[in-house]
């Protein structure tokens, strides 16, 4: 029968003020999906290569939900054997939900030769979000899809634009959700003067990666009024954190997607300084974390094998 071996990227999803709208792939880490056409007419999936708890019934799975969704739109009831291989923390708002769910659209897409366009898979991908206690949104899929910088510039329908970016340092405090997600904490409106300071930073965020500035780019991370005044409360010294990461020469830092991890953007020559500083600024605050050095990445989901 036919298979696909798939890697797909973690990713930084809102990239500081894009709330569900902006999303950046990196080099690590990322996921491996193995994904096999059978005869059940059912989804399986099959978790022992994964080093996290991860739910093997598809309605309660990300790769489930959105094959689940892929086979409704293609009318077919194909089987169809999934196996993530996971490598990128789950709940820690590094993208991993999207990764798998995208990998496991595209790899169907190419299995049964549906021809589906990107956007097509990355509308059907953002299914597979709601497995992680969120609503549909499409920004970590679309990431992981595309690789680069991407921009959901619809929603209905689902449109994206993807920008190749420079290469821009990255250090990861890795520090997971007590809480399945903190999404519902935000609240549904916002002040208009909020609304114009929010414009700005995202049109900066935009500008910075045009013009390849990571100064510029760590300016305009630096600072979100959706998003980070409710995450960062489940982060002890989260203030604290973020001062010493800036002034030990990070550009800029932020709470990664949902949460709860850390990013920082710095110089190339700097990541293992700000690496260290993030450390010791955890262990002061008494927090268990993984630090990861890493970097953009303009690859998207990428095919291992196919046979
Ligand atoms: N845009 C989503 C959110 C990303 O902020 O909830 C989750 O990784």
């Amino acid at each position: 029968m036919k298979s696909i071996t798939l890697r797909a990227p973690s990713t930084i999803a809102n990239l500081g003020p894009g709330f569900d709208i902006f999303s950046l792939a990196l080099e690590r880490p990322y996921i491996e999906l193995h994904m096999q056409l059978n005869e059940t007419k059912s989804i399986t999936i099959k978790t022992d290569g994964c080093r996290e708890d991860i739910p093997e019934d598809p309605k309660e799975n990300c790769a489930g939900l959105a094959i689940i969704e892929l086979l409704k739109k293609a009318n077919t009831n194909t089987g169809v054997l999934i196996e993530p291989r996971e490598t990128i923390s789950v709940g820690a708002g590094l993208g991993s939900s999207g990764a798998c769910a995208s990998a496991s659209v595209y790899g169907l897409n190419k299995l049964l030769g549906l021809n589906l366009s990107n956007n097509q898979m990355i509308d059907i991908a953002r299914h597979g979000e709601i497995a992680s206690g969120s609503v549909a949104h499409a920004d970590n899929v679309a990431g992981a899809m595309l690789g680069g910088f991407v921009i959901v510039k619809s929603y209905q329908p689902i449109d994206v634009v993807r920008i190749d970016t420079p290469e821009i340092p990255i250090v990861i405090g890795v520090l997971k959700k007590t809480q399945r997600t903190t999404r519902s904490l935000i609240p549904p409106t916002m002040d208009l003067d909020l609304v114009k300071g929010q414009l700005a930073l995202c049109a900066l965020v935009v500008h910075a990666i045009m013009r390849g500035d990571i100064e510029e780019l760590g300016q305009a991370i630096n600072r979100d009024l959706i998003s980070e005044p409710i995450r960062s409360r489940s982060i002890p010294g989260y203030g604290d954190i973020k001062r010493k990461l800036l002034d030990g020469g990070a550009y800029g830092c932020n709470v990664s997607g949902g949460g709860l991890s850390i990013f920082a953007i710095c110089d190339k020559g700097r990541t293992h300084d700000i690496a260290e500083i993030m450390q010791k600024a955890f262990v002061h605050e008494n927090i268990k974390s993984e630090t990861i050095i890493t970097q953009s990445s303009n690859e998207g989901i990428r095919e291992i094998d196919v046979k």
